[in-house]
């Protein structure tokens, strides 16, 4: 979007010679072609003109007093100014014409001219110049507007802010871009992209807002200023709020070194575009974790009524679930897919709150106990299947006592439609309860439990989950084992 190009308004040209009689001719004839042209009578001059206004070219004499043309082209450059240049000269200095290209130069003309040369110069210097913008506004749309698709695509809230930070920054070509949020009446920076030593001075920061932001303290040690405290103090501020409905929920924060141009219009506009799509998206994360934070209280919960029923599996659904995601997580499956088996897992056995039998009995189950007990897969799936958010967990749930080799419950499902979610909790679930004490038999140790994993690989499990298992689970107890925690023994 920037340097903007004066698309719906004239081209800006300004004119700098020493001699009175060109200056005036060349800005008569350039305004009859219709741009609108203001005129400096050295280099000098020229310098102050163009720090109180832009231009898309310069027209400039070469050998003037005070400034001359080659130390305006090397200003020109120093404040990076998107303006052309084109050198006029006298015959004789073409070599120094071609320094003045050097420097930066677009283009010159050799005097005595013609006036048709000029205008035709002219008319090819400002036609790159337009095409220039015209690049520089589409890269910069397009980066704005992948951004833009970044943050209302994401959910999560680190990756927004950083998202928002980085492309505001490029975007208004900032030094530092810097991002606060309020909580519970404090500003606290959560992300920040660009030169960190540049200090944004806070008071002057709120003082660009409205009363948005109105009583707002600041936290952190150094509440005068966000960034490092560091001595570099700001050329040029820009900050908006983050206003989602009636509230500020934070604010952005752009600097530019010392010296730096002042933010134009357009940068402003592109601040608070991005922080408009920033505070929408800020409050969907916000909203998504809340709820992800009630899904998983929701199943801690409902684990913790699981292990109430049966004393002796008290902690069985934690275990099965850090288990299952040991092989989830070794089997590189998505970050979306461990987190689903984790949770698949510690529901598993949530269908014994529908069984009659008593789990607690000495001794192995009658035969109608044990139908009954099997059932607790159905159950399971009927308690969870209403629940909306707890729906996906179901075909673990259901589908954990299926077997490889087709006897498993409660389907008697062949191989290929057990899905290797519930294969993975079948695993885990075998393990723990071989490794823990029942109401009919002690714990069995750890290598004779892994002894019977393998045993059973391909019958009651997925021979291609074994041995990633017994490989997860043995670098889980080491890991363990040597910062003393415990282990099934
Ligand atoms: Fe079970």
């Amino acid at each position: 979007m920037f340097p903007r190009f004066h698309m719906d308004e004239r081209a800006r040209i300004l004119v700098v010679d020493d001699e009175e009689v060109i200056r005036e001719v060349i800005a008569d004839f350039l305004t009859m072609e219709d741009y609108a042209v203001c005129t400096a009578a050295d280099g000098r001059e020229a310098i102050a003109e163009l720090d109180r206004s832009r231009f898309d070219l310069v027209l400039s004499d070469l050998k003037m007093p005070n400034v001359g043309g080659l130390e305006l082209l090397q200003e020109m450059q120093r404040r990076q100014l998107p303006t052309k240049a084109v050198i006029m000269t006298g015959f004789g200095t073409i070599e120094t014409a071609i320094e003045a290209m050097k420097r930066g130069a677009h283009d010159y003309i050799l005097k005595p001219f013609r006036v048709e040369e000029v205008v035709l110069t002219v008319r090819r210097a400002l036609e790159e110049r337009r095409l220039e913008a015209e690049n520089l506004r589409l890269r910069d749309a397009v980066g704005l507007y992948e951004a833009s698709e970044k943050i209302a695509a994401s959910l999560s809230l680190d990756d927004i802010l950083e998202t928002v930070t980085s492309a505001t920054r490029t975007g208004a070509r900032a030094d530092v871009a810097r991002l606060m949020l309020l909580d519970h009446g404090h500003l606290v920076e959560r992300s920040h992209h660009g030169d960190t030593t540049l200090s944004v001075d806070a008071s002057r920061l709120l003082a660009q807002l409205d009363d948005g932001l109105a009583g707002v303290r600041l936290s952190g040690p150094d509440a005068e200023s966000f960034g490092d405290g560091g001595d570099d103090a700001p050329g040029a501020l820009l900050a908006v709020p983050l206003v989602e409905g009636a509230e500020t929920i934070g604010l952005l924060a752009l600097a530019r070194r010392d010296g730096g141009e002042r933010f134009d219009e357009g940068q402003r506009k592109l601040a608070a575009m991005m922080a408009h799509r920033a505070a929408a998206a800020i409050v969907n994360a916000r909203l998504f974790e809340g709820q992800q934070l009630a899904i998983g209280q929701t199943i801690e919960g409902l684990a913790r009524a699981i292990d109430k029923l049966d004393p002796y599996t008290a902690g069985h659904s934690d275990r099965v679930s850090i288990y299952a995601s040991l092989l989830a997580k070794k089997l590189a499956l998505s970050d979306e897919t461990v987190e689903l088996v984790r949770r698949s897992a510690q529901m598993h056995d949530i269908g014994k709150i529908g069984c009659h039998v008593n789990l607690n009995k000495p001794g192995k189950l009658t035969e109608d106990e044990y139908e009954d007990f099997k059932k607790h897969t159905i159950y399971g799936a009927e308690i969870l299947g209403p629940i909306g958010f707890l729906a996906p967990l179901v075909p673990g749930v259901l589908l954990h006592h299926e077997r490889m080799d087709g006897r498993g419950y409660p389907h008697a499902m062949p191989a290929d439609k057990i899905p290797r979610l519930a294969r993975i909790i079948c695993i885990a679930d075998s393990y723990d309860a071989m490794t823990s004490d029942r109401a009919y038999r002690a714990a069995l140790p750890h290598e004779i439990a892994i002894a019977e994993v393998r045993r059973c690989a391909g019958t009651q499990f997925d021979a291609e989950l074994v041995e990633p298992f017994v490989e997860a689970l043995e670098e889980w107890r080491a890991n363990r084992i040597a910062k003393g925690q415990s282990v099934a023994r």
